[in-house]
């Protein structure tokens, strides 16, 4: 058995984490599952969405899923997410964008976007400058990318390239704007290229224009490495590509741990109504899977998932269909036992 932590979170993640357990049993996965709480529960039960019970768990076992968690709002809580991953040093954000429903507008996709998970301008180095009697004038914010982190995710993702047979990495960035900011990112990439040659091709390309081809061509990409801003916003579109944020995995690595989520949020307009659609998580837990060495059982996972929803014609309402969580689970768990 491995042990590992689960964090139901908040609106629909008791939900879909419920199905997605459910699946990962009918698998026989080897997880011993240490429920903690956070998010909105944990601050009922002990005044902080992320408690020292729960930092100390994933601390032991060092793995975690997670469904989403609500960020209160103003209620000078710090975001979890970020907190988690600044705990545990999860500098890198693999976001795969797969098709999984034929027909649609983009077929046979399956590029991964590696977003850089702890720099740039999430270290919200931020203030205001007063003008006059307006206390909010001027805002600023700085951006820190160091060298040593640029390098820590460029060898994530040529690493990833070679661990999953890829040919190509496009290192995204804004070095014609922010030159220092992102040109040392770029500057890393091109230096690091030269030692995988003639195994993995790097291309760059500008943000927007990256934004742009997604839409235009998103088959001309195979691994896209970015750093945090840029990837927070290239991963949502890469999602939308796919399907939604509903059927978009996503894994949260550093070295001594790992955290694999859906990425979408507690949906809080669905939450308790039974009608979220599981598959985010489910392919989150199918990653955890592969983490763990367990290849195998990813694939029936994920091929479950795709003949649930492609030949037995089960979707949940946001893929057009009427099928409930329950319902959607139950046909995973009947393709899982065939
Ligand atoms: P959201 O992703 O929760 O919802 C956006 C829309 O997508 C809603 O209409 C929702 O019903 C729908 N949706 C999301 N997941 C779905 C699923 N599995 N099945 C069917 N429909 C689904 O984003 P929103 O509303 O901006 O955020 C709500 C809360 O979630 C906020 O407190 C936010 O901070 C938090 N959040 C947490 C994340 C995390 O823990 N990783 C990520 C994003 C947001
Ligand atoms: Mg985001």
């Amino acid at each position: 058995m491995i042990d590992a932590t689960l964090i139901a979170g908040d609106g629909i993640g008791p939900e879909v984490v419920d199905a997605t357990v459910r699946v990962l049993d009918a698998l026989g996965s080897p997880f011993a599952w240490d429920r903690q709480p956070g998010g909105m529960e944990a601050v009922a039960i002990a005044g902080d969405p992320l408690p020292p019970a729960t930092l100390a768990s994933i601390k032991r076992t060092r793995l975690a899923l997670k469904g989403p968690l609500t960020t209160p709002i103003g209620g000078g809580f710090r975001s979890v997410n970020v907190r988690l991953r600044e705990e545990f040093q999860l500098y890198a954000n693999v976001r795969p964008a797969r098709t999984l429903i034929p027909g649609g507008r983009y077929e046979d996709l399956d590029l991964v976007i590696i977003r850089e998970n702890l720099e740039g301008f999430y270290v919200a180095f931020e203030h205001y400058i007063p003008v006059g009697d307006d206390s909010h004038g001027v805002a600023i914010s700085s951006g820190v990318n160091t060298r040593a982190g640029a390098q820590r995710i460029l060898r994530y993702a040529f690493e990833y390239a070679i661990r999953n047979g890829r040919k190509k990495v496009t290192a995204v960035h804004k070095a014609n704007v922010l030159k220092a900011l992102t040109g040392l990112f770029l500057e890393e990439a091109r230096t690091m290229a030269k030692e995988y040659e003639g195994r993995v091709v790097l291309d760059d390309r500008i943000v927007d224009a990256c934004a742009m081809q997604l839409v235009l061509n998103p088959w001309q990409f195979d691994v896209i490495v970015t750093t945090n801003l840029f990837g927070d916003i290239l991963s949502d579109e890469a999602a939308g590509l796919v399907g939604g944020l509903g059927m978009a995995p996503g894994a949260n690595i550093g070295k001594t741990a790992a955290i694999f989520e859906a990425v979408h949020g507690s949906a809080p307009d669905i939450a308790g109504k039974g009608i979220a659609n599981p598959t985010s998580l489910m392919l989150a837990a199918a990653l955890m899977l592969e983490h763990v060495g367990l290849a195998k059982d990813k694939q029936r996972l994920e091929d479950a998932v795709s003949a649930v929803m492609n030949q037995d014609g089960i979707r949940t309402g946001d893929l057009g269909g009427k099928a409930t969580t329950k319902e959607f689970t139950d046909g995973v768990i009947q393709r899982l036992a065939a």
